[in-house]
């Protein structure tokens, strides 16, 4: 298949060509795919309504059929075609949040999308991006789109157009190119079926940040390294690079003894470097040790990296100290990094 690719990283200074929107509008209402920035990571996107489309996103990627996606939409308006029962709490969450990096499981209304986009469940995960040019797409398109992260299944979410070309050129019809994504990891997950609410994935949308909207609403317990996590996408083996990557926490307890010093890489913000070996690699993951959003938005490129750089064979990367802001950087590295983990706290 070829793959279709459009350059809309300008779209501050002009609008994408009607003849362009006309096409990537006529794909998608036919059950085309096209991978499309968004402000978390790129996603693969595809007319919910439409049953081959929504097939055709799990072979594309690999997928598991029994992972649900994402809808993502452009206006609340068209929340009433597929959902129902919607809290007021909920409401009051969605006006408060979107369009913005968390994703809303509510009821699920049948017959509308097609079956396979929620996995069977009775529940239906929807978005609204705030991405510049994603979110000017799902407008012109005025279609449900589903849409998981475009990355083949067990490789890391792409943050870059070139990661998802890497992964999908010749498996889709198009790819869109809207520069890097502003968050870098996948949006908080908002389990809205019960109350209080149960995060069922951790983003950059915490829990306090949600309760300063609404006051004890979200569960304390969360489950989503368990076997039976609320999202099924949680159990999945993740993507581990095929570089050894070990999280570090204290600089102290880093071997001393190793032979190839130049091929091992350490991962750390810029205010740790003078910890770093002499003869290792080092690479910059933020300015300080404060700057969780800048380690967020340059984690999974720094994971495609290394599987790309054949002079790394082994890498240490910084893990941040256990906290509310820290938790979705950690939950996506201790599975990139297989749980490896140098104890200790950070000096
Ligand atoms: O930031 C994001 O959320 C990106 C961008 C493209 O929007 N999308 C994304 O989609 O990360 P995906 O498919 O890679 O992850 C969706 C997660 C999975 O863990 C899935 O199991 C969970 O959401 N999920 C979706 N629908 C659900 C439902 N009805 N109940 C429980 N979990 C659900
Ligand atoms: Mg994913």
């Amino acid at each position: 298949m070829d793959t279709k690719t459009w350059d809309f990283r300008n779209i501050n200074a002009h609008l994408p060509a009607n003849d362009d929107i006309e096409e990537i509008k006529r794909i998608y209402q036919q059950g085309g795919l096209i991978a499309l920035p968004t402000e978390t990571v790129y996603g693969l996107g595809g007319n919910a309504k439409n049953d081959e489309a929504v097939k055709a996103i799990y072979e594309a990627k690999g997928r598991p059929s029994d992972n649900p996606l994402i809808v993502h939409i452009h206006s609340m308006s068209q929340l009433a075609d597929f959902t129902q029962n919607i809290s007021a709490e909920t409401l009051t969450l969605m006006r408060h949040f979107w369009p913005g990096p968390i994703s809303f499981i509510v009821p699920l209304k049948p017959g509308y999308l097609c079956d396979r986009v929620s996995g069977g469940l009775s529940s239906i995960a929807v978005r609204m991006p705030s991405h510049k040019v994603g979110r000017y797409i799902l407008q012109q398109v005025d279609l449900p789109i589903a849409a998981p992260s475009a990355n083949l299944s067990g490789r890391p979410s792409p943050t870059l157009f070139e990661h998802v070309y890497q992964d999908l050129n010749g498996r889709v019809d198009g790819i869109i190119n809207g520069d890097q994504s502003e968050e870098g990891l996948e949006s908080t997950v908002l389990d809205c079926t019960v109350f209080p609410f149960r995060i069922a994935r951790p983003g950059s949308i915490t829990k306090q940040m949600i309760e300063d909207v609404i006051p004890n609403s979200v569960d304390a317990v969360t489950d989503y390294n368990s076997d039976k996590p609320i999202a099924p996408g949680m159990k999945y083996k993740h993507y581990a690079p095929d570089t050894p990557l070990t999280i570090i926490r204290n600089f102290n307890k880093v071997p001393t003894t190793l032979s190839e010093w130049h091929k091992v890489a350490f991962i750390v913000p810029d205010n740790k470097k003078h910890l770093v070996p002499q003869k290792a690699q080092f690479i910059s993951l933020c300015s300080d040790t404060n700057d969780l959003k800048e380690a967020n938005h340059n984690l999974y490129s720094i994971l495609h990296r290394l599987d790309n750089d054949t002079n790394i064979n082994h890498a240490y990367i910084y893990g941040f100290n256990d906290s509310e802001q820290s938790n979705a950087y950690m939950n996506r590295l201790m599975k990139a990094a297989n749980q490896q983990e140098i104890e200790g706290e950070d000096l």
